[in-house]
């Protein structure tokens, strides 16, 4: 069951050792990849994505090694795109760049662009192999500026992910159990989700220790950003080499987390609206066979109907309970959306000059595109609704 939707038991929907460097061939790849943060604060990646010479991806030979050449040429793109800051985007995508990264993604089924997917699940390794997988052993495969602070965003970010892996074994538990009605089967299959909720809510909470609201807000948002409901690009990016017309791609966000959509899904937590929509639109941004698995579950015979119908005061409680647990990692989001974004936006725009820019373009956007509090508040407020009286 784990293997149909490529979760581990151990890591959910993060690949285990991911891989880190590809085929010789790509080493003008992957060198650019390897010093991205410094080629940016040095103002020199588009020289060197210039001089680049077009690849062909037909080395790339299984599933690991294209994944890591959609990270780096993720990251590369956006680091080009964005090196100047928010009053000079790149409009065009370099032949170099934009035609093996279309291939790529073609064949991984992904967008060209760096993906949730991409930046925080297939970006890690271990600094210590034979250490424990704890924020202290933990390195990212690629970085943007930003220092520890934007390590740090991805890193908790990818240790919140590892804590919904109990959760989704609890999510296919209960997938299981209702094929037979087996109401302690589910019951236990929640109570699995609430308490990986908890983790998650807790693991969270290791943002504050690692992560700058200054930093992250001022120096790595801007990288993360996309070519879709962006002020900052308004007329999408041309691929050179690929398309006459320019795309739209939304930028990274854990919003295309594959996870939390999952939940949603089994406790029929109903996304309408704008909201709906543009989490809908996220799963084009998830690997194909994650995706599949939020499809599966919003296909099921819906969850809640059959607590409604059930006479177990037990199982509506373990309901409840999960529900809850959703709410509550909502609204620590929100939290935390005030302290990294809304913050820092504000402070940055009293400071703003004319010559200067630090990210205040973003102020009311996610890096996703999205409006960003009537967007969470309305999921926030969506998970609330779900809850039986
Ligand atoms: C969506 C910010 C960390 C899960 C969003 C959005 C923003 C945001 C602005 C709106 C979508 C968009 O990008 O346009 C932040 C900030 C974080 C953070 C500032 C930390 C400093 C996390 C983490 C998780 C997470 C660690 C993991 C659970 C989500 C989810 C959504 C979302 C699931 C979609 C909305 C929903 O389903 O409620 N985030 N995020 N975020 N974020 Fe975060
Ligand atoms: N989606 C997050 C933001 O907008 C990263 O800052």
């Amino acid at each position: 069951d784990c293997d149909a939707f490529d979760i581990s038991e151990k890591l959910g929907f993060v690949p285990e050792n991911p891989l880190t460097d590809l085929p010789d061939y790509y080493k003008v790849w992957m060198d650019l990849a390897n010093n991205l943060a410094h080629l940016l604060e040095s103002h020199k990646l588009r020289d060197q994505v210039h001089k680049m010479p077009i690849l062909s991806p037909h080395l790339l030979s299984n599933h690991r090694e294209l994944r890591l050449a959609h990270l780096a040429l993720g990251f590369i793109s956006m680091g080009y795109v964005w090196q100047e800051g928010q009053h000079e985007p790149a409009k065009v995508l370099p032949k170099a760049l934009a035609v093996p990264y279309w291939t790529v993604s073609r064949r991984l089924g992904l967008p060209p662009i760096l993906t949730y997917a991409d930046s925080v699940l297939a970006n890690w390794k271990l600094k210590d192999p034979a250490g424990d997988i704890e924020v202290g052993n933990i390195d990212l495969i690629v970085s943007f500026p930003g220092g520890e602070s934007s390590r740090g965003f991805f890193i908790v970010s990818l240790l919140v992910e590892m804590a919904a892996s109990s959760g989704l074994v609890g999510v296919l538990d209960v997938m299981h159990a209702m094929e037979t009605s087996d109401i302690d089967g589910i019951q236990k299959g929640l109570i699995k989700l609430t308490q990986s909720l908890k983790k998650m809510k807790e693991t969270f909470k290791l943002m504050h220790e690692h992560v700058n609201p200054t930093v992250f807000h001022g120096t790595l948002r801007i990288f993360v950003s996309g070519w879709r409901d962006n002020p900052m690009l308004p007329n999408g990016l041309l691929y050179e080499g690929v398309s006459k017309d320019p795309i739209f791609l939304s930028g990274g966000s854990a919003a295309q987390s594959t996870a939390i959509q999952c939940f949603d899904a089994l406790l029929c937590i109903r996304q309408e609206g704008d909201t709906g929509d543009y989490l809908t639109r996220m799963r084009d941004y998830m690997p194909p066979v994650h995706r599949q698995l939020i499809e599966t579950l919003a296909a099921l015979p819906p969850l809640r109907d059959f607590i409604l119908s059930s006479s177990s005061s037990d199982l509506r409680e373990a309901y409840n309970s999960c529900v809850t647990a959703m709410v509550d990692l909502r609204a620590y989001h929100l939290n935390a959306v005030t302290k990294y974004i809304i913050v820092p936006g504000n402070t940055a725009r009293a400071m703003e000059c004319p010559l200067g820019g630090v990210g205040t373009a973003l102020n009311e956007k996610g890096t996703g595109g999205s409006d960003l509090m009537v967007f969470l508040k309305s999921a926030r407020n969506a998970t609330q609704n779900a809850l039986i009286p």
